[in-house]
């Protein structure tokens, strides 16, 4: 609730910046849930999810699970922690030590959770294994003997080896080819059902978000600028970031698509500008939006938007043109 983490950014010389990657930013998950994290490079998503997974200790706000506030500050609160709330990365290969089996890789979480016997440990590994479709005889094998999309399973092997109750992905497909980025997505889907697990899922790929979220969040410059069920925001998503996001993208089915004005210019990273984040890129910026910072409120039932605006934009065709 309410994360924010700045990030010291060392320039040239003397001169010291800041960068607040996250900013004040509350998600609310529930059990067997998948909320989607979008938005474009550099917004944050990447930070949130460290946060997230305690990899990295926020400058405000705290992490609430299973309605107790986290603590991780001795090995044992990160033990207990770390068996419920896991992370699978985009890159499967850096998050495997190359060194190590996949057999001892696969293992590692149920030794250190001691939640195997030693003599069960390797018929349990066999299992943790098919059930993400991969032979237990790869075992055996190093990361660098296995393809992008083998690897990838046993990253997913790995984290929910502890059949923890939430599991944080980062772009978990988009290194991958695209002829196994299905495989895995329904691996994926296939656990969640098999293990009743929550995601939170960053992706770039909405149409991917379009087919697995249950509720969408866009951020933009560290904030969450519009939160809504899957259906609804893709049906008649209200912030202008939402709708020129959503309308640049290939949407499977045309007739979801809405129209949006182009968004103006390039995102200048780190830096927010008084008023609402956006409004240097909003097409239907208005007096007030330089004024005042939007807050995130509800529009709807579960659907909130950080927009002086956001009340006007309910209907996909209802899009109105820029009034200043
Ligand atoms: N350790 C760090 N030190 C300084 N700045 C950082 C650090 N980590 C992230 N940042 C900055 O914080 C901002 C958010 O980065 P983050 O990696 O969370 O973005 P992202 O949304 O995941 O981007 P992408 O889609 O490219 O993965 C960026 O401007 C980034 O440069
Ligand atoms: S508050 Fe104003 S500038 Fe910001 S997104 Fe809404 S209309 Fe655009
Ligand atoms: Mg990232």
């Amino acid at each position: 609730m309410g994360l924010r983490k700045r990030y010291r950014l060392r320039g040239v010389g003397t001169a010291v910046r800041h960068i607040t990657a996250v900013d004040d930013v509350s998600i609310q998950m529930s059990v067997g849930e998948t909320v989607a994290v979008v938005g474009e490079s550099g917004c944050g998503k990447s930070t949130l999810a460290k946060l997230i997974t305690q990899l990295e200790t926020p400058d405000a706000g705290e992490m609430v699970f299973d309605r107790r506030p986290v603590r991780v500050r001795t090995r044992r609160e990160r033990l207990a922690f770390s068996r419920n709330v896991q992370m699978v990365f985009q890159d499967p290969y850096g998050s495997l030590t190359p060194h190590f089996r996949v057999g001892t890789l696969v293992a590692e979480p149920l030794r250190i959770h001691r939640l195997e016997t030693r003599p069960r440990l390797v018929s349990r590994v066999a299992e943790v294994l098919e059930s993400v479709g991969l032979d237990a005889e790869i075992a055996k094998r190093f990361p660098h003997e296995l393809s992008g999309g083998q690897r990838q399973r046993v990253s997913i092997a790995r984290a929910s080896a502890t059949r923890p109750q939430l599991i944080v992905c980062d772009e978990p497909v988009s290194a991958l080819d695209v002829s196994v980025r299905s495989q895995i997505v329904n691996l994926l889907l296939d656990l969640q059902r098999d293990l009743g697990l929550s995601y939170l899922f960053i992706s770039h790929d909405l149409a991917l978000v379009d087919h697995i979220a249950d509720v969408v969040c866009v951020m933009y410059l560290g904030r969450i600028v519009e939160q809504a069920p899957a259906r609804e925001f893709f049906a008649a998503p209200r912030h202008p970031y939402s709708r020129a996001l959503i309308a640049s993208s290939p949407v499977p089915d045309p007739r979801r698509r809405s129209p949006a004005p182009a968004v103006l210019g390039a995102v200048e990273l780190g830096v927010a500008p008084a008023g609402c984040r956006f409004r240097k890129r909003c097409p239907l910026a208005v007096a007030i939006c330089a004024e005042n910072d939007p807050p995130l409120h509800a529009v709807a039932a579960g659907h909130l938007v950080a927009c002086h605006r956001g009340n006007e934009f309910g209907v996909p065709t209802a899009f109105p043109e820029q009034s200043v």
